[in-house]
This record gives structure tokens, C-alpha cells and sequence, in this order.
């Protein structure tokens, strides 16, 4: 009997997402046990022979963040000690990505640290999608697929018509410019950058808006929602430099804290989000839209097996001339 070109496995941080992805590619997710005993240790069994296989598990890095991460730890134990012929690891939110250098003496590098460990483990391929910042890529030295969001989400504003010269795609911070400006061009739109500096404003107050924002229809981009603070302290910003219509966009919906109410509260009209990280019933709200990134990374799982690229996975069948 020919064993199946590959396995995919779902440990259960975002079953809904992985249903989707192995829907798409037409495969059957193989099962697997998982449990947590009383004391909250780990156990796991996968079910079948994974012998000589090339094994793709599912699982981000998301609420509960350090029992997600070690139940992907102990599989990829279990798959190495079952012989499985390589290991390849599909991190839909890539948590700790955020910890990506020593910003004060005596600090981790966590991001580091998780990528050593997926490594020390045997593990051949990543998968991701938005990391915090690209040069996470390098904590690795075996290939990483980073996937990109933007196309999808992107093609929300070309598939509801909202487009026009006076779209602004707007950064929250500083560190998010580039992505800003990506985003933009993608929407032949302007873009600006909300000066919000948290070091220096006690207050968490930004002063001002940096770029023609008045009178437009604004969209604040950024990477991760994850209190609300930011998109919350942005949007404020903005209300105040005039802008008319405000949406919140973030491939990473973490929503941790008093997110929902935030947003809710705030001038913000739409708030949409992947489902990278699954939003739980009683986080779900008006304002949400999730938008699915199960194709790119159907399609991802699809070539890799097939030794083929993926750099057309990156572009934007909207725009085709921006490089995102
Ligand atoms: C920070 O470095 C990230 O890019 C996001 O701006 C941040 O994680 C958002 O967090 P919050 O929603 O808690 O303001």
C-alpha cells in the first residue's frame, strides 16, 4: 500500500481553521489523542503509523499561550520518536514574536528561544503567517514560510468597494509604517503614521497625526489586536485630526483584556481580522469581520509537499504590481 504523500495533524488551538485547510486540500486531519490531566501535564498519542512521513501539524501559539506551545512541543516529540520523515510545524498566530530583542538590559529574546526549541526537536519547516517582524525568520536556520495577509484582507476593501482618493491607510505607531505603506500602495491609497511614542507619554496620549488625514476615510493598520489599547489610542488621534470613517484592521485578533468593549466603544465602523487566532463566541461582536487565510496556507501546505513555490502565494490578485 502507497502511504499518503503527507499528515496533517490539528492539536486544537484553532480547530475551526484547520477543518478549513484540510477541507481545502482534500485530506481527512489524521487524529490524534490529546488530553491534560488534572495537574494540567500533557498528554498525547497520535493514532496511526506516522513512519516515513512527512507530518504537518496545526497549532498557534494563542491562549493558553504556554500550554498551546508545549502541546506542539510534545507532539513533535511523539512524531520524532514515531519516526515520521520530516516534521513540518503550521503556526497560524505565532505568539512571543513580540519578544524579538533586548529592548532593556536582562531581558529574554523569547521568539529566539521558541524557534531553538522547535529546532533542537527535529523540526525541518515553519509556516507562519504575519510574524511581528520579518527578521523573526532569521531566529531560524531551517526554511520559514511566512505568509502574508494582506491580500486577503486587502481584498475586502477592493470587494466592497471602498477604494477612492480619499483613503488613507493610517500606522498606529511607528513600527508600523512599512506595513502601512504596503498596505497603501496595494489600495492606491495615501498613508500617514500616528506619532504615538509610549515611552515619552505618560498619558498614552499621541499628540498628532503625521500625513493628510482630514477629511478622509481612514484605515488604521497594525499588526496584532491585542488589548485594543493601541487601535483605541490611534483611533482617538485620528477622530481628532478630522478623518470621517475609521476602520481597524490587524491580520492577529488576540483580543485579550478589555479589547471587545474598547473597540466597541470607540469611533471605529469595522474591525476586521483573520482567523489566524479563533475569536471564542463571547468575543465575537458587531463591529468583527473575519476574514479566513485557510487558502494561502492550503496552498502553501500544497506546494511545499509538492516541492513547489510559493512566491505567487505573497501577491495580491487585486494589485499584482505592489510587492507586499
Ligand atoms: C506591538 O508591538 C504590536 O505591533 C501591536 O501594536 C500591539 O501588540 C497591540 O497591542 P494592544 O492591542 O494591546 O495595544
Amino acid at each position: 500500500m502507497t502511504p499518503p504523500e503527507y499528515q496533517i495533524f490539528s492539536l486544537g488551538s484553532n480547530p475551526q481553521l484547520a477543518t478549513e485547510i484540510a477541507q481545502i486540500l482534500d485530506i481527512e486531519l489524521s487524529t490524534i489523542d490529546v488530553k491534560q490531566f488534572a495537574d494540567n501535564e500533557i498528554y498525547e498519542r497520535i493514532h496511526q503509523t506516522v513512519r516515513g512521513r512527512d507530518v504537518y501539524v496545526i497549532q498557534g501559539i494563542t491562549e493558553p499561550v504556554n500550554d498551546n506551545f508545549m502541546k506542539l512541543m510534545i507532539f513533535i516529540d511523539a512524531a520524532r520518536r514515531a519516526s515520521a520523515r520530516t516534521i513540518n510545524v503550521v503556526i497560524p498566530y505565532f505568539g512571543y514574536a513580540r519578544s524579538d530583542r533586548k529592548a532593556r538590559s536582562r531581558e529574554p529574546i523569547v521568539a529566539r528561544l521558541i524557534a531553538n526549541m522547535l529546532e533542537s526537536q527535529g523540526v525541518k519547516r515553519v509556516i507562519t503567517l504575519d510574524l511581528h517582524a520579518d527578521q523573526v525568520q532569521g531566529f531560524f536556520d531551517i526554511p520559514v514560510d511566512h505568509l502574508i495577509s494582506m491580500p486577503a484582507l486587502g481584498h475586502y476593501f477592493y470587494a466592497n468597494q471602498l477604494l477612492g482618493d480619499d483613503l488613507v491607510v493610517v500606522a498606529p505607531d511607528h513600527a508600523s509604517v512599512s506595513r502601512a505603506r504596503k498596505f497603501a500602495k496595494l489600495l492606491h491609497a495615501e498613508w500617514a503614521v500616528v506619532d504615538h511614542r509610549t515611552e515619552e507619554k505618560v498619558n498614552n496620549k499621541p499628540d498628532s497625526v503625521t500625513g493628510n488625514v482630514k477629511g478622509k476615510r481612514a484605515i488604521l493598520l497594525d499588526d496584532i489586536i491585542d488589548t485594543g489599547s493601541s487601535m483605541m489610542v490611534a483611533s482617538q488621534a485620528l477622530v481628532a485630526a478630522g478623518v470621517t470613517e475609521l476602520y481597524a484592521v490587524a491580520p492577529h485578533a488576540v483580543l485579550s483584556d478589555h479589547a471587545v468593549s474598547k473597540l466597541e466603544n470607540s469611533a471605529i465602523k469595522r474591525v476586521l481580522v483573520t482567523n489566524s487566532i479563533e475569536v471564542p463566541e463571547t468575543k465575537q461582536f458587531n463591529k468583527l469581520t473575519q476574514i479566513s487565510v485557510a487558502e494561502p496556507f492550503a496552498e502553501a501546505i500544497k506546494r511545499v509537499a509538492a516541492c513547489e513555490s510559493i512566491e505567487d502565494i505573497l501577491k495580491s490578485p487585486d494589485n499584482l504590481d505592489v510587492k507586499l
